[in-house]
């Protein structure tokens, strides 16, 4: 497994290089990128309910986001995914299903509590969960959001590649990338005349390299690979593959490793941790995805972790970079406003390493001398040398803020 990832971070590190060198800015007057000056932070549904999600989940969570101080560390989109929509009528409005009586008035309550709301669709005539898509609905569905008072739109490719990019463009691949391009494009402007801001987060699993082309059709956020499981194999392998492609990140548009699973299935405290450590270093989207009603205080101390979420929304929006793998330790630093800097240190084998202690190379991230900095996950001071040697814990991580590194 450790061996596929490090192959397939090559292969991905090896074909970002080979990509153009410039990421496509946008208009600093878009209002679509004002809307994601910093990595959306929120909660989504699809990591915990899946497809059994209700108004009443919805409605419970942003009373939890206030109630549990999520709301107050910075996470406000409340989002539904997939399994929300009913059927379209006459006049091809789409209508939502029975688990969802009214969408106006349940976009009405979270707002009152001071969140925002997403939604999800897809390009194609379904969406993975095989319900309706927005395929030649696309300015209509975008009009019903901006009725409903929608802030985010999750836009998943799925049913769109047997449904349009295979059936129009057969077995040539250019042309169907040139297909789901323009799909994209489509939403885009639907959502732009629209005229309610939204954020707009591209699903597509990271393919025809993305985060080359996403910013000029509006995306905020993209999607870099396909979905996580709460599995540490899973979550390690998708942190690998971002590798390379800070370069691809900024305010406005980022990467997206995709939703958190921060307290889901058998994650054990170290990877809970290290799972949201890396995605603070990544610039990465904050979705949680737990069951926030019974979230364990531990769970809800890594979330609400201020410290670990400044790292994430630093406004210089600079991605994080592996700086040196050694063993099966990754030492990832990223800068900071103000000159600051993190420096991740994650131990991603199986073993402690009491027996094989790991000697951090400070010069390899370009310092010289001791650095002192606060562990933000003891919350305490912390001076590093040059070639000290560190006990990590199974998949557990040190995270470093450095004020000041000389
Ligand atoms: C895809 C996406 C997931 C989720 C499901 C819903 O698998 O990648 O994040 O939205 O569809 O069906």
């Amino acid at each position: 497994m450790r061996m596929i990832a490090i192959l397939s971070s090559v292969v991905f590190a090896l074909a970002s290089l080979a990509a153009a060198s410039q990421t496509p800015a946008k208009a600093p007057q878009d209002p679509q990128q004002l809307v994601a000056q910093t990595p959306p932070m929120g909660w989504n549904s699809w990591n915990f309910f899946f497809e059994k999600v209700t108004d009443k989940d919805i409605r419970n969570a942003a009373d939890q986001l206030v109630a549990t101080g999520m709301k107050d560390a910075g996470y406000v989109y409340v989002n539904i995914d997939d399994t929300w929509e009913g059927q379209r009528d006459a006049n091809g409005v789409l209508h939502s299903n029975e688990k969802f009586p009214d969408m106006k008035a349940l976009a009405d309550y979270v707002h009152s509590k001071g969140l925002k709301i997403g939604i999800y669709s897809s390009p194609g005539p379904q969406t993975c969960a095989r319900y309706e898509g927005s395929l030649d609905h696309e300015a209509q569905d975008a009009q019903l959001y901006a009725e409903w008072g929608i802030d985010y739109l999750k836009y998943d490719l799925c049913s769109f590649i047997p449904g349009v990019m295979q059936k129009q463009a057969h077995d040539d691949k250019a042309a169907q990338m040139r297909l789901m391009v323009a799909a994209y494009a489509k939403m885009d402007k639907a959502l732009k005349a629209a005229g309610r801001p939204i954020v707009f987060s591209l699903c597509q699993y990271g393919w025809d390299a993305v985060w080359e082309w996403a910013p000029s059709v509006g995306g905020n956020l993209w999607r870099t690979t396909g979905d996580i499981t709460p599995d540490w194999d899973r979550i390690y392998a998708i942190a690998s593959q971002q590798a390379g492609l800070e370069r691809y990140a900024g305010p406005g548009h980022w990467n997206d490793p995709d939703m958190l699973e921060v307290g889901n299935g058998k994650l054990t405290l170290a990877e809970n941790r290290s799972h949201f450590s890396l995605w603070a270093m990544l610039a990465a989207p904050l979705l949680a995805g737990n069951d926030l009603p019974n979230m364990k205080p531990e769970i809800k101390a890594i979330l609400t972790n201020r410290d670990v979420i400044a790292i994430d929304q630093d406004r210089l929006g600079k991605q994080g970079t592996r700086a040196y793998s050694e063993g099966e330790v990754d030492v990832w630093t990223r800068t900071l406003s103000g000159g600051a800097m993190a420096i991740a240190v994650i131990n991603a084998g199986d073993s402690r390493y009491s027996t094989h202690p790991f000697h951090l190379n400070l010069n390899q991230l370009g310092l010289h001398g001791p650095q002192s900095g606060k562990d933000l996950w003891t919350g305490k001071p912390i001076t590093l040398s040059d070639g000290q040697p560190l006990e990590l814990a199974r998949h557990d991580v040190l995270l470093v803020r450095i004020d000041a590194p000389r």
